[in-house]
């Protein structure tokens, strides 16, 4: 899809509030796309939507949503599915900072619903127009944490492998309907999302965090190229294809109709 000549074409970001999907917002108004704009906080999404109207041409329009609520994920499904939507940014995501066993019930639901259940959704909802038109792109955001667990991620880590797995699958059913499905995979990008969980970025080494406005433009710049997995942070681009040869590996080595020598007892 050529992001840059987008005029007149209406991109969907949920999480615009704040963070990498309000960056997304400001890049993708400047690409000359409408906008409709998705979260929680009303006020948030409205102070947006006036400064990138004052600021350009482009329609904006807001839809308070809370997408872990089923009447609401309905009603942007509803967009998804009756309107023209050329590009569906999938960003909202949370991570609650707690273990397993201790995180409260109401997180670890909420986690599920809205990095998981509500991009599911989302996608479903967005991909028949798109293959109708024959035209369309879905950015799901994940994170590095997709292929790394941390004792206090083991759930947010799970719901980004999630993300990952999901998006090389559609990537695979769309590859003919001209859709393009890109998985970013951000690190520590400087937004509210540590404070939410209840984190200081202060408390982390500066050097790993970029902000979210360099995290946004490297990643239109490897959607504009056509990539599959964009990981900004990754300096070696080596690096994941090494991990990709190797995971196909593994899984060709998985194709075995009999146990392992080290499994047959004696
Ligand atoms: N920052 C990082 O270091 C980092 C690293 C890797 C991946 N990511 C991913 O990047 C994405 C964006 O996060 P961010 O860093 O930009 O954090 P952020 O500033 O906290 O943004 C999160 C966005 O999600 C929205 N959201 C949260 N709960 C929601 C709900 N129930 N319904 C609808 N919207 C909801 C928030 O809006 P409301 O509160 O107004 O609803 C906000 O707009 C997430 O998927 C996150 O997992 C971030």
């Amino acid at each position: 899809m050529g992001l840059t000549m987008s005029y007149s074409k209406t991109a969907l970001i949920s999480g615009a509030s704040s963070g990498i999907g309000a960056v997304y917002a400001e890049r993708l108004a400047a690409r000359g796309f409408n906008l409709v704009l998705v979260a929680r906080r009303a006020d948030r999404l409205s102070t947006l939507a006036e400064k990138l109207q004052q600021a350009g041409s482009t329609s904006v329009r807001t839809i308070a949503a809370d997408l872990t609520n089923e009447a609401d994920i309905g009603r942007i499904e509803n967009v998804l599915r009756n309107e023209a939507i050329d590009l569906l940014v999938n960003n909202a995501g949370m991570g609650p900072n707690a273990s397993t066993a201790v995180m409260s019930d109401a997180d670890a639901a909420a986690t599920l619903a809205l990095n998981v259940n509500a991009l599911v959704r989302l996608t479903r909802a967005a991909l028949p127009s798109m293959r109708t038109r024959k035209t369309g792109a879905i950015v799901n955001v994940g994170s590095v944490l997709a292929f790394h667990a941390l004792p206090s991620t083991s759930l947010y880590s799970a719901t980004k492998a999630f993300v990952l797995t999901f998006s090389r699958g559609v990537q695979q059913e769309v590859k003919d309907d001209g859709i393009v499905v890109q998985a970013l995979l951000p690190a520590g990008t400087i937004t509210e999302f540590y404070g939410t969980a209840g984190l200081s970025i202060d408390d982390f080494d500066p050097r790993v965090f970029m902000t979210a406005e360099q995290l946004v433009d490297a990643a239109l710049a490897g959607l504009d190229r056509g990539e599959e997995v964009t990981m900004p942070s990754v300096h070696d681009q080596h690096l994941w294809d090494d991990f990709d040869a190797a995971r196909q590996k593994l899984f060709g080595g998985t194709q075995n109709g009999a146990p392992a020598e080290r499994y047959l007892v004696a």
